[in-house]
């Protein structure tokens, strides 16, 4: 099948690209610009195209969807914001968030493109609700609650979302994606807070505020997560949580990949933070009964695939252990 990616040139679209890829599908990226040259020439993505597209641009959506003719659209494109951007940037984040998904699904429609997968957010759960003490997990059924501007455009581009297939009769499934790390992360202007991991990476000397314990879910497990939604009939309509579905520390991974322990300087940290500490991991149990299978992989798998994934794009952690 021909699949097109909006937002495909970000951390989850080239891992979405890379599994579906796998699959023999025909992958067309659209986004503002292509991948890094250093991505974008790995051999995981070859045969991928890259066609330029602004989510915001009807004009520029329809031609590009009238020359494709896609068969699924893997809808991404996002900002993911954080307070600062929140603070300086309201009224982007909602035509990007919002807007652009009407625009994207609008155009899709148009084209007689009839399944969308789209991908919203954990952060539609919301981080300060007074239930968190109550429970295990986020499950599907409970009413979303977001607090940040990024979680409530969010919320309402899954609605927009789904008002658009009822009126377009497209088949339309919504993926609840947590929090991630792995291959294809790199910093770009439409997400400011790169994952704990990625940002230990980048620093000779690490400090973490907090152990960050949380579902991290690995990226390539992620990307062949929403590859087998795309290749699994049936699923309209319905909502997802995409998570890990068991709890690791960016210190877990560092160990296991013989990198240097973060230090934990609760005071002066150097490491940002996206995760609310008490928000409960996602419930994966309706998504793995949909596809088979769901989850990431055991930690020091992920990071052993990590590290030879970072070598073959030459990008070696400046303070490996040995
Ligand atoms: N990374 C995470 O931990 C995470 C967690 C939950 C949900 N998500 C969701 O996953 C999706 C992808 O996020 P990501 O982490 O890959 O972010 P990313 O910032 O790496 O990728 C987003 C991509 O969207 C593109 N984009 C932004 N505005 C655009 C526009 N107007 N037109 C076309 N392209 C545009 C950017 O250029 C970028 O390549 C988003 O919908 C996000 O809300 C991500």
């Amino acid at each position: 099948m021909k699949i097109a990616i909006t937002g495909g040139s970000g951390f989850v679209g080239l891992a979405a690209a890379e599994a579906l890829a796998a699959r023999g599908h025909d992958v067309v990226i659209l986004d503002l610009a292509a991948p890094p040259a250093g991505f974008w020439s790995h051999p995981a993505i070859a045969g991928a195209r890259f066609t330029r597209a602004d989510i915001c641009d009807g004009e520029m959506l329809a031609q590009v969807f009238a020359a494709e003719r896609p068969d699924v659209l893997l809808h991404l494109a996002a900002l993911t914001s954080n307070e600062a951007m929140e603070r300086q940037d309201a009224a982007r984040i909602v035509a990007v968030n919002v807007g652009g998904t009407a625009t994207t699904l609008e155009a899709a429609a148009r084209a007689g493109c009839r399944r969308v997968v789209a991908l919203s957010s954990i952060a539609v759960y919301g981080s300060r609700r007074q239930d968190f003490g109550d429970i295990d997990s986020l499950d599907e059924t409970m009413p979303p609650c977001p607090d940040t501007l990024y979680g409530i455009t969010k919320q309402a581009g899954e609605a927009v979302a789904h008002r658009l297939a009822e009126l377009h009769e497209l088949e339309l499934t919504v993926l609840r994606l947590g929090p991630i790390f792995g291959p294809w992360e790199r910093p770009g202007e439409a997400r400011p807070d790169l994952s704990p991991h990625a940002q230990i990476l980048a620093q000779p000397a690490p400090r973490l505020a907090s152990e960050m314990r949380a579902d991290w879910l690995y990226s390539r497990d992620a990307g062949q997560a929403i590859a087998a939604v795309v290749d699994t009939a049936g699923l309209g309509g319905k909502t997802f949580n995409l998570g890990a579905g068991s709890l690791s520390t960016p210190h877990e991974w560092a160990a296991a990949a013989g990198i240097a322990a973060p230090e934990i300087a609760p005071d002066a940290p150097t490491v940002t933070s996206r995760i609310p500490p008490s928000r409960p991991p996602l419930a994966i149990e309706r998504l793995r009964s949909a596809i088979g299978a769901a989850g990431t992989r055991p930690i020091t798998d992920a990071a052993a695939d990590h590290m030879v994934w970072l070598a073959s794009v030459n990008m070696k952690p400046p303070h490996a252990n040995g």
